[in-house]
């Protein structure tokens, strides 16, 4: 610490008060730089300056690196498509994509126990912590979310899932529902696809959400009261729900739609998100985003991240 404050105090010293100061102290950090002294560097440093976007990474194991890059971009939100057979979890939406090494767990949930560890160093200044920090740095309280996109049978995956969420579990790194209290953490885990619903529902504690069906909320007929506690998030198909293209203007059905659906989850303190926008042609793609967010929807459903992260 004094070894610190002695450098910086030097640093300081030598820059002329008036003149070339930036050219100066552009000097110093380059110095400081290439002589790598240990104090410039600190433990979470992984999601440095990475701010979080609700951006969620439609079929994640699409990318060269999945997981990773999305969390690169600060995407808030990954898609793992996850598939059993003979007892394991392999991850792809069809099977021709399916390898025996590309796992949920060797994509998804050791790389998330690694970062988190990391995130969450055991020291002097850290014992009277109770909360883990998340993901980014920038925002260590910001969930990541994790939608499993079950694509074999439901009732029969979901508890290989649970098992295979373990890990995270005992490290506390689950966002969880229990004794009436929705305790958020690290990671909010929310089933989409073939997740069952009265399966999930009967869950306690549960954490494994819903992703609940945006068009439907009041429909009696599901026989179920959509809160955060259940579903964090609802979602629907925009091709068929709005199905504005992009080009000319949204009708005002169109918008309607639109608006009636994100407000009934937003009632319900539940985040909207529309899938299967347009990708192109890009102008077309931007305007719908656009128009998602100016009306209130909650996470961009992507696949191109950098567009996105840029937008
Ligand atoms: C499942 O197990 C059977 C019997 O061991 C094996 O023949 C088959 O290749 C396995 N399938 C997959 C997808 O791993
Ligand atoms: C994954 O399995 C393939 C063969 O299925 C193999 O070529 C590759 O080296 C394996 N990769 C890792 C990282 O284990
Ligand atoms: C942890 O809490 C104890 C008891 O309140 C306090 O004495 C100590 O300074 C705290 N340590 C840190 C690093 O905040
Ligand atoms: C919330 O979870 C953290 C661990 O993730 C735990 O330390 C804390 O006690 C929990 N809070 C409640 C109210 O259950
Ligand atoms: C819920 O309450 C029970 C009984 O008070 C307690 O044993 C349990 O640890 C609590 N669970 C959580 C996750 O807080
Ligand atoms: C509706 O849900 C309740 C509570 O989960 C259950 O007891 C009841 O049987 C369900 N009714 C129908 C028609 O599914
Ligand atoms: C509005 O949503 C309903 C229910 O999803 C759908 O049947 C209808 O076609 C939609 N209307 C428009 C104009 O998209
Ligand atoms: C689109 O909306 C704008 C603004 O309301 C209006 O000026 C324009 O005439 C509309 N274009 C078409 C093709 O209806």
């Amino acid at each position: 610490m004094v070894f610190t404050s002695a450098v910086w105090a030097l640093a300081l010293l030598s820059l002329p008060l008036f003149s070339c100061a930036k050219a100066t102290i552009d000097q110093q950090i380059m110095s400081l730089e290439n002589s790598n002294p240990g104090f410039l560097q600190y433990p979470t440093q992984l999601t440095q300056n990475v701010m979080p976007k609700f951006i969620h990474s439609h079929n994640d194991y699409w990318r060269d690196v999945p997981l990773l890059e999305a969390i690169s971009l600060g995407v808030m939100s990954v898609e793992a498509d996850v598939n059993l057979f003979n007892g394991t979890l392999f991850i792809g939406h069809e099977n021709a994509a399916l390898t025996p090494n590309r796992t949920f767990d060797s994509l998804y949930v050791q790389p998330l126990l690694q970062i988190l560890n990391a995130q969450n160093p055991k020291t002097p200044f850290t014992v009277n912590q109770t909360t883990p920090n998340g993901v980014f740095d920038t925002a260590s309280g910001t969930p990541l979310q994790l939608l499993v996109d079950i694509k074999t049978d439901g009732v029969e995956t979901l508890p290989f899932i649970l098992q295979a969420l373990q890990p995270l579990r005992a490290g506390g790194f689950l966002t969880t529902f229990a004794n009436g209290t929705l305790n958020t953490s690290a990671v909010t885990v929310i089933g989409t696809g073939n997740s069952p619903l009265e399966q999930v529902k009967a869950l306690s504690p549960r954490d494994y959400f819903f992703d609940a069906p945006l068009t439907q909320l009041d429909d009696p007929s599901l026989n179920t009261t959509w809160d955060p506690t259940l579903s964090p998030i609802a979602s629907t198909d925009y091709e068929v729900a709005v199905g504005w293209s992009g080009i000319g203007n949204i009708s005002d059905a169109q918008l309607a739609n639109l608006t009636k659906f994100v407000n009934d989850a937003h009632t319900r303190g539940i985040k909207a998100r529309y899938w299967d926008t347009p990708a192109w042609p890009i102008n077309a793609r931007t305007n719908v985003w656009k128009v998602l967010m100016d009306n209130g929807a909650d996470w961009l459903n992507v696949d191109d991240l950098e567009a996105a992260s840029s937008f």
